[in-house]
């Protein structure tokens, strides 16, 4: 039997299931996939999330971290699991840049998946290595010119936020950089605090606690205006570069043929957890914060998650840089 006869199998044996598939649910362990490296941006939401969740559902929540090709390899995975409400991903504005970037993927970006809800949008910031020759947005940008392909930008793979980012600012530049992809920013950040990486943008989840260690230093913050956790690093147009802006949406999802009650229920324990004060206390301290309940239904991420497709589709093909 192929794999599109399995999966309607699936899907219509837990269509008969209905009411008593939700009633059950969650009858064993949830998985939540996230398609990047443990310890990294997208790790840290999954995690914070997952916990309350699983708080909420009276059942364990697990993380799982399948990173590769810029997010598709975990996306992949879900979208290809039993659409029974075990199986789920979380992932980012990944999802909206993937549809146009990949053009060869063994599963449908869009169609493959069941959206739960928006979690929340992440502010970037530009950082470099701690030793690099610049001390402030208008100095790097000097550097980049200059030295060009001689400087390492890390990112998590093609259609990754650091790679969109990355792309944005060589553009806003003028000038590129030689890209070095990882699993992740998690290790990416280790290369950076080595030195052997020069620059990276990438989300405050991941680079607050190293730039007000030290550790790091900080060029701007992508937002309109600067936040909380980073009082005294500047946006980007306060830095000179306005066009430098991009903030990072989170969201979860489940495989397409999730029965419509399973759905429901994670919606509603999702929600539980944007308001959990854990959750809402950490992600302060990581400079972000939940999205408001009305952008956290399923029918609210479906609409936002089309119209970032649609906007990303033109911008990815003017740069007509593909992943495959
Ligand atoms: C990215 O898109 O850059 C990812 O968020 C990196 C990560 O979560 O590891």
């Amino acid at each position: 039997m192929n794999h599109i006869a399995r999966r309607a199998l699936m899907a219509l044996s837990l269509l008969a299931a209905g009411p008593a598939a939700a009633q059950q649910f969650p009858s064993r362990t949830i998985t939540v996939i996230v398609p990047f490296a443990a310890g990294g941006p997208t790790d840290t939401v999954a995690r914070l999330v997952a916990e309350s969740m699983g708080r909420d559902l009276g059942q364990t929540v697990v993380v799982e971290n399948a990173g590769g090709a810029g997010g598709t390899i975990g996306s992949q995975r879900v979208a290809q699991a039993r659409p029974d409400g075990h199986t789920l991903l979380l992932h980012h504005i990944g999802m909206a840049t993937a549809p146009t970037l990949y053009r060869r993927l063994a599963y449908d970006p869009v169609g493959g998946f069941e959206p739960i809800g928006l979690i929340t949008e992440v502010p970037m910031t530009l950082v470099a290595k701690k030793d690099f020759p610049a001390n402030n947005l208008a100095e790097a940008i000097a550097v980049i010119r200059r030295e060009r392909e001689g400087l390492n930008y890390a990112n998590a793979g093609i259609g990754a936020a650091s790679h969109l980012c990355g792309l944005l600012l060589m553009k806003a530049v003028d000038a590129p950089m030689t890209t070095v992809p990882f699993r992740g920013t998690g290790p990416a950040m280790q290369e950076i605090l080595s030195g052997r990486i020069d620059l990276m943008c990438d989300q405050t989840t991941n680079t607050t606690e190293q730039i007000n260690s030290g550790a790091l230093k900080v060029f701007s913050v992508t937002t309109e205006s600067r936040i909380p956790a980073l009082p005294n690093v500047p946006t980007s147009a306060e830095a000179g570069l306005p066009e430098f802006q991009v903030s990072v949406w989170h969201g979860l999802y489940a495989p397409k043929g999730t029965p419509a009650a399973v759905v429901q229920r994670l919606s509603q324990s999702l929600q539980v957890a944007l308001r959990d004060e854990r959750v809402v206390a950490r992600f302060a301290e990581l400079g972000t914060t939940p999205v408001a309940q009305d952008r956290a239904t399923p029918e609210a991420h479906r609409t936002f998650w089309q119209a970032d497709i649609a906007k990303w589709r033109p911008i990815i093909q003017a740069a007509g840089q593909y992943a495959d």
